[in-house]
């Protein structure tokens, strides 16, 4: 450009923060193979990000981190209305769906470096960071899924910290700490409130950073194969064409974002009531599946504690232990059909967990108790297994309760089972009045769920 056609502002700003050749850092970074879609994953995950953190700020103004406050400030929010627009809900709503749409962005970023295998030498360190700012975006979600302070917030984190008091040894210490005490109370949420908005925001400027940092220092991996001599000649600068596709993929995350914001509003249940035994707690979709790959590894503490450990020692050793430099996904056969199970069985735990467990009954913890009474006089244990007790002429029951039979069904099984199985040994246990059924069937539908242990064993109680 000309000096004379530069505008003054452009001038004044160059002589003093030189501002051209910043720009011409930011912008002329150089693309091996061109610009692509391929590219544009970062960039949607940086924008969620950015997205979070102001509609984060925007919630902070109005959200009150105490128990007697959380739940009413919320609810507030839902009904800040301004000139008849729902802006409270709306904010809330891009905050809520900002972070679903987040988990699912990084974990496609994180599928592309994987598939294009750019997490290879010189990159190692850079998909650490990445793993890093994974398991941040975790404890993000974790930590705010307490805050609106309602039924699902509560009994969600109560399962959640009961997992990490799992843990050998460390467990029930982190989970105290974490806690500030026996129970959730004022200082868990004062903890996930800190951590939330304090602590997170800092590490994640500080490694989002790191990340572009070290991205800048090797630069983007360009395209697998190819000859390096036509990628050198196909180089193209980051301006103009990847900003722009980079800025139409943010924009279609913000137009996903905003639509389900305004269609699907988060809601809020009832305040969290720590004497309501009878909730279902269940945890955010994107858990789904870890949550029913649970409910068949047994012992508990393998599936707890291993699972995820293994899962963060796969990703954290990947670039170390994989020094084969080629990096077509068509030449590594292996790893791509392993993507495929891994993302095949996590849809498919999904979708099970959506229609299993999630649709369970709500429990009545004093019906359940006298539903074990009805149980143990019944003479059930005659053909069913519960533990390590019983016959084995019915199915095991002991995990019964996980498969969400609806209520009326179990009553029929009960009173008249050859209407659910045409050859049914199992006798018809009319003898037993409405109550007793009503009771029976709650019994039955808390087998195996977590964080209904028989009410009559001593010690389980404890939430
Ligand atoms: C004579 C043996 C026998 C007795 C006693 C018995 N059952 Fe069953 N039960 C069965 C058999 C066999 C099945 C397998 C399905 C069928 O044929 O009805 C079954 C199925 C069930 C099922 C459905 C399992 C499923 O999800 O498919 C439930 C629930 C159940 N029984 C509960 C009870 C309860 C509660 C009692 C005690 C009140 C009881 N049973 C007593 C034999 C028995």
């Amino acid at each position: 450009m000309e000096p004379e056609k530069e505008g003054r502002i452009v001038r004044y700003l160059d002589e003093r923060i030189r501002l051209k050749a910043l720009m011409s850092f930011l912008l002329n970074e150089p693309m091996p193979g061109g610009a692509r879609w391929a590219y544009v994953f970062g960039s949607m995950v940086m924008f969620s990000l950015i997205l979070q953190f102001l509609t984060g700020m925007m919630l902070a103004f109005y959200y009150g981190g105490t128990p007697d406050h959380a739940w009413d400030s919320v609810n507030y929010i839902d009904h800040l209305t301004y000139e008849n627009i729902p802006v409270g809900r709306m904010i809330r709503g891009l905050h809520y769906w900002g972070a679903s749409i987040m988990v699912i962005l990084v974990g496609l970023h994180l599928l592309q470096v994987f598939l294009w295998g750019a997490y290879k030498r010189p990159r190692e360190i850079m998909w650490l960071v990445g793993v890093l700012l994974l398991a941040m975006t975790m404890v993000a979600a974790f930590t705010g899924y307490l805050l609106p302070w309602d039924e699902r917030a509560y009994w969600g984190t109560i399962v959640g910290t009961n997992m990490i008091g799992l843990i050998p040894i460390v467990g029930p210490v982190i989970k105290s700490a974490i806690r500030g005490g026996v129970g959730l109370g004022a200082l868990t949420l004062s903890h996930f409130f800190t951590i939330h908005t304090m602590v997170l925001p800092t590490l994640f400027i500080l490694f989002v950073g790191l990340h572009m940092v070290i991205f800048r220092r090797v630069g983007p991996a360009g395209p697998f194969g190819g000859d390096p001599l036509t990628l050198e000649s196909q180089k193209e600068f980051f301006y103009p064409r990847q900003v722009l596709m980079d800025s139409l993929g943010m924009f279609g995350v913000f137009l996903l974002i905003a639509m389900l914001a305004i269609m699907v509003p988060p809601g809020l249940e009832a305040m969290a009531n720590p004497s309501n035994g009878a909730y279902n707690p269940v945890p955010a979709w994107y858990f789904d599946w870890i949550f029913q790959l649970l409910k068949v590894i047994r012992p508990e503490i393998l599936g707890v504690v291993g699972l995820p450990a293994l899962i963060g020692m796969i990703l954290i050793f990947l670039p170390f232990a994989d020094r084969n430099p080629e990096r077509s996904p068509l030449r590594r056969p292996f790893s791509v059909l392993a993507t495929l199970f891994v993302l095949a069985s996590m849809i498919v735990l999904s979708i099970l967990a959506e229609k299993g467990y999630k649709k369970l009954v709500p429990l009545d913890r004093d019906a359940m108790a006298r539903g074990k009474v009805v149980f143990d006089h019944s003479g059930c244990l005659g053909c069913h297994r519960l533990q390590d007790r019983g016959g084995r002429m019915g199915p095991d029951l002991s995990e019964e309760g996980l498969i969400g039979h609806p209520q009326h069904w179990l009553v029929t099984q009960f009173v008249n089972s050859k209407t659910n199985f045409p050859n049914s040994p199992m006798p018809n246990f009319t003898f037993l009045k409405p109550d007793q059924l009503h009771d029976l069937a709650q019994y039955v539908s808390s087998l195996g769920r977590a964080g209904w242990p028989d009410p009559t064993k001593e010690g389980n109680g404890e939430k």
